[in-house]
């Protein structure tokens, strides 16, 4: 049994991996370092032969246009390279994710999807951690409440797909223990850092020039903007039982990962 981790130096896929390991279950991680390109499908084939189950991340973003086709086609590679699972990491309320889902399963290799809110490591691993730092939290969206998962709960829930411990052909809604606004997060990380953190809401020009800052280039900052313009109308402005289902304990809160982040010095 060998686990391909896709995204395997990301975010969620480095903590996949940290988990699989500690147990004992070999893994494969694939990206550019390891020669796996989401541009070249030539080069899929040698990541995918050889493993039994894989977590897909796509990146930047799987409801970014171009990507079903690509789901599509990794789908079938799996399908014929006998893998028995699929793990496939999607966000909540957004249309071109589904399409990403559906096209993914149509190579019919039984699929877990695991459909995530905010990421609250967005504000201390991703485009949000400068803003922190300057403490000015620009967002092209208006202060709507969302439901902010701990990373290492969409982690969790994942090996527990990945090593069959839950129904596969699912797909789970992912989010935390609680609706806060920007503004809300904003006070919190106030309070954890000990220092003033606001939220503003700016236009799409604004965010890009601000990301711009920390050397995100406008072509990954644009898109992103748009993607939060469509999904940050309150759509997801609900709280969901996946990472309890799953796991059989609470998600985490928001206070508890800004208190911890803050002590480990990132928004120093
Ligand atoms: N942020 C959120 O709040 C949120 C919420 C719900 C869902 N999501 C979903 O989460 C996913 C991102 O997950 P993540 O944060 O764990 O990933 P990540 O950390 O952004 O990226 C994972 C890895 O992908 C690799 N990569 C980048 N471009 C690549 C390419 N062209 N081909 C192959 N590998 C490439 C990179 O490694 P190399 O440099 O070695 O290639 C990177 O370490 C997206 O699909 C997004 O839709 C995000």
């Amino acid at each position: 049994m060998t686990i391909l981790i896709l995204g395997g130096a990301g975010r969620t896929g480095a903590r996949i991996h940290r988990r699989l390991s500690t147990t004992g279950v070999p893994t494969r991680l694939a990206s550019r370092r390891t020669g796996f390109d989401w541009d070249q499908p030539d080069t899929w084939s040698d990541a995918v032969h050889g493993t039994t189950a894989a977590y897909v991340c796509f990146t930047p973003d799987l409801a970014f246009p171009g990507v079903p086709e690509k789901m599509r086609d990794l789908g079938q590679l799996a399908a014929a390279a006998n893998l028995e699972r699929l793990v496939l990491l999607s966000g909540r309320g957004e249309e071109g994710a589904r399409m990403s889902e559906s096209a993914l399963r149509e190579g019919g290799v039984p699929t877990t999807v695991l459909r995530c809110s905010w990421f609250q490591q967005n504000f201390s691993e991703h485009f949000l951690t400068g803003p922190v730092r300057r403490g000015f939290l620009h967002l092209p969206a208006p202060d709507v409440p969302e439901a902010f998962v701990d990373l290492d709960d969409v982690a969790d829930a994942a090996v527990q797909a990945l090593t069959c411990t839950i129904p596969e052909d699912a797909t789970y809604e992912l989010s935390g223990p609680e609706l806060l606004t920007f503004a809300q997060t904003a006070a919190i990380l106030t309070d954890a850092c000990k220092r003033q953190v606001t939220y503003l809401s700016v236009d799409v020009p604004t965010f890009v020039a601000d990301l711009a800052q920390d050397g995100v280039p406008a072509d990954e900052a644009e898109p992103l903007a748009h993607l939060f313009t469509e999904i940050l109308d309150g759509r997801n402005a609900s709280l969901t039982a996946g990472v309890e289902n799953i796991l059989g304990r609470p998600a985490s809160s928001f206070s508890a990962y800004a208190r911890a982040t803050a002590m480990s010095g990132v928004w120093s």
